[in-house]
C-alpha cells in the first residue's frame, strides 16, 4: 500500500516530535508484516510499542536476511491486539503501518544498526533519525530507479520527513532507552525513577522504585488492566500505570495528593475479583515515620504479632478483589534493630500462603538507604552485624486450583558441561 504523506494534517505534523522505531521479523514472519501492514512484537519490546503514535517513523529489520527495510510511517498509535489472530497471536503489541513511496532494502543492517549505535529499545529522533532515513533517500537502488515514479515518490516523501524532523524545535518527549524488562530475580535499580517524567516523589520517605512496578505490571498485566495499590505513598504505582498504559487506583491512609483516595487498606472499597494486579509496599514495621495517623501500620513493631494480623487483613482484601489467576507484587525488608534480627520478609511470606499461590521471590537491592554510609558500615564490622542490603519482592497469584500434591514432579534436567 503506497500511501501520500497528506493523511496527517499540517497543523498536526507541526505539533509533535517525529520518532523512529525499529521492529525486527525473520522469513517465517515478514510476509504476514507486509499483507497487513501490521508491524508486531511480544511483551519484551512491548513498552516501546505502546509509545509509539501515529506519524511515528518505522522500519522492518530482517533478522534472518540482515536487511532493514524502510520507511514505513505508523497509522494508529502503537497499541495491544490491534489484530489478535496475526501471527497466530504470538506478537499482540502492534501498530499498523503505511509504506512512504516504495518500500527499499538495505543489507548488512545488523552493521548499520551497530554503527548508528540503534537497538529496539533506543527510539531515534533528531540527528539520528535524519541519519538513518539519508541511508534510504540515498539508497544506490534508489538512484538506479530514477525514472520510476514511485521510487521518485519515496525520495520526495522522505525528504519532506526529513524537513520536519529538522525543523523540530519543541521538546523532545521519548526516553532515549526504554527499560528492558529484567529476566533474574536479582534487581538492581540505580535510580527510583525512569524515563523523563517522575514516579512517585523521590522525597517521599520509603517510596518505592518505579522499576519494580514497570517490571511487574509488564509480566502480570496487559495495557488497559486496572492495577490497585492499597498503601501507595506518593503514588509510584499511579504514575508508572499511566505511563505504561494501565488504569490505576492508589489509596493510602494520609494521602498526599489529590488524585490518591483516602482509605485503610484492610477495608478496599472495591468489588470481589475485579482487579488485574495489586501491588504493595507495605510499611515494614515502624523503623519509618510516615505520618501520624492513627490507623498507620507503619506505626506497630515488625516484632509484634499484631504487625502481621494488620497486614494479612490487607492480603485478605487484596487477595478479594483480585481476579482469579491475577497477580499480587508485595515489597518488604528484614529488620535488625538493637542486637535482634526480625525475618519480616519470612514472615510476610508465610501469612501471604496462607491465601495466595507463589509465583516468585525476587531479591531487589537496597540502593539509597540513609544508613549505607562509611560510618555504618564500620559499625556493622566491629559489632558484627549487617546493614540490610536488599529486599524481597514476593510475587504471589490468587488461584481457586491450588497445587495440593506432595508428589516430586517428574522432570527431565538437561546437564549442561561447565565451561
Ligand atoms: C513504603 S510506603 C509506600 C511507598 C509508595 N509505594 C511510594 O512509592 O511512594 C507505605 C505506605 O503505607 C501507608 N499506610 C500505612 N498504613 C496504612 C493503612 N492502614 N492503609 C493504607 N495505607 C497505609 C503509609 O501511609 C505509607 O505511605
Amino acid at each position: 500500500m503506497v500511501v501520500s504523506s497528506d493523511k496527517l494534517t499540517d497543523s498536526e505534523k507541526r505539533t509533535q516530535l517525529v520518532r523512529g522505531f525499529i521492529f525486527a521479523c525473520g522469513e517465517s514472519t515478514e510476509a504476514e508484516c507486509l499483507t497487513r501492514m501490521l508491524f508486531g512484537t511480544d511483551r519484551t519490546y512491548g513498552p516501546v510499542v505502546i509509545r509509539i503514535r501515529e506519524g511515528d517513523l518505522l522500519f522492518l529489520n530482517n533478522l534472518d536476511t540482515d536487511n532493514l527495510q524502510g520507511v514505513f510511517r505508523a497509522t494508529t498509535d502503537g497499541g495491544f491486539n490491534i489484530e489478535p489472530k496475526a501471527w497466530k497471536g504470538r506478537y499482540p503489541y502492534q501498530v499498523r503501518v503505511e509504506s512512504l513511496g516504495s518500500q527499499i532494502t538495505i543489507d548488512n543492517a545488523a552493521r548499520i544498526l551497530k554503527r548508528f549505535g540503534i537497538t529496539r529499545n533506543t527510539p531515534l529522533h533528531s540527528k539520528r533519525l535524519v541519519a538513518l532515513l539519508d541511508l534510504f533517500s540515498e539508497s544506490p537502488s534508489l538512484t538506479d530507479l530514477m525514472a520510476d515514479f514511485d521510487a521518485m515518490e519515496s525520495r520526495r516523501l522522505i525528504l519532506e520527513e526529513k524537513e520536519r524532523i529538522n525543523n523540530w524545535s519543541g521538546p523532545i518527549d521519548i526516553d532515549e532507552e526504554i527499560p528492558i524488562l529484567e529476566a533474574t530475580t536479582f534487581w538492581d535499580f540505580p535510580r527510583q525513577s525512569y524515563g523523563s517524567t517522575p514516579k512517585g516523589d523521590n522525597k517521599y520517605a520509603g517510596v518505592t522504585p518505579a522499576l519494580i512496578i514497570y517490571n511487574l505490571i509488564w509480566r502480570y498485566t496487559a495495557p488497559g488492566d486496572l492495577v490497585v495499590d492499597p498503601m501507595c505513598g506518593s503514588g509510584t504505582t499511579i504514575d508508572v500505570c499511566k505511563e505504561e498504559k494501565r488504569k490505576a487506583i492508589g489509596y493510602d491512609i494520609n494521602p498526599v495528593r489529590p488524585d490518591i483516595i483516602q482509605n485503610d487498606a484492610r477495608k478496599i472499597p472495591l468489588e470481589n475479583d475485579s482487579v488485574d494486579m495489586v501491588f504493595i509496599d507495605s510499611p515494614y514495621g515502624d523503623n519509618v515515620r510516615y505520618n501520624d495517623h492513627p490507623d498507620n501500620i507503619g506505626n506497630i513493631s515488625s516484632e509484634s504479632e499484631k504487625f502481621y494480623d494488620e497486614l494479612e487483613k490487607v492480603m485478605s482484601e487484596s487477595h478479594r478483589i483480585l481476579k482469579e489467576g491475577k497477580a499480587l507484587g508485595w515489597l518488604i525488608g528484614d529488620q535488625w534493630v538493637k542486637q535482634r534480627f526480625t525475618p519480616v520478609g519470612f514472615m510476610i511470606y508465610n501469612r501471604l500462603c496462607k491465601y495466595f499461590e507463589p509465583v516468585d521471590i525476587i531479591c531487589v537491592s537496597r540502593r539509597g538507604q540513609s544508613s549505607h554510609t562509611g560510618p555504618w558500615f564500620n559499625r556493622a564490622r566491629r559489632f558484627n552485624f549487617y546493614l540490610r542490603g536488599f529486599k524481597y519482592l514476593i510475587i504471589v497469584r490468587k488461584t481457586t486450583q491450588r497445587a495440593t500434591s506432595s508428589e516430586a514432579r517428574k522432570i527431565e534436567w538437561t546437564y549442561y558441561k561447565r565451561r
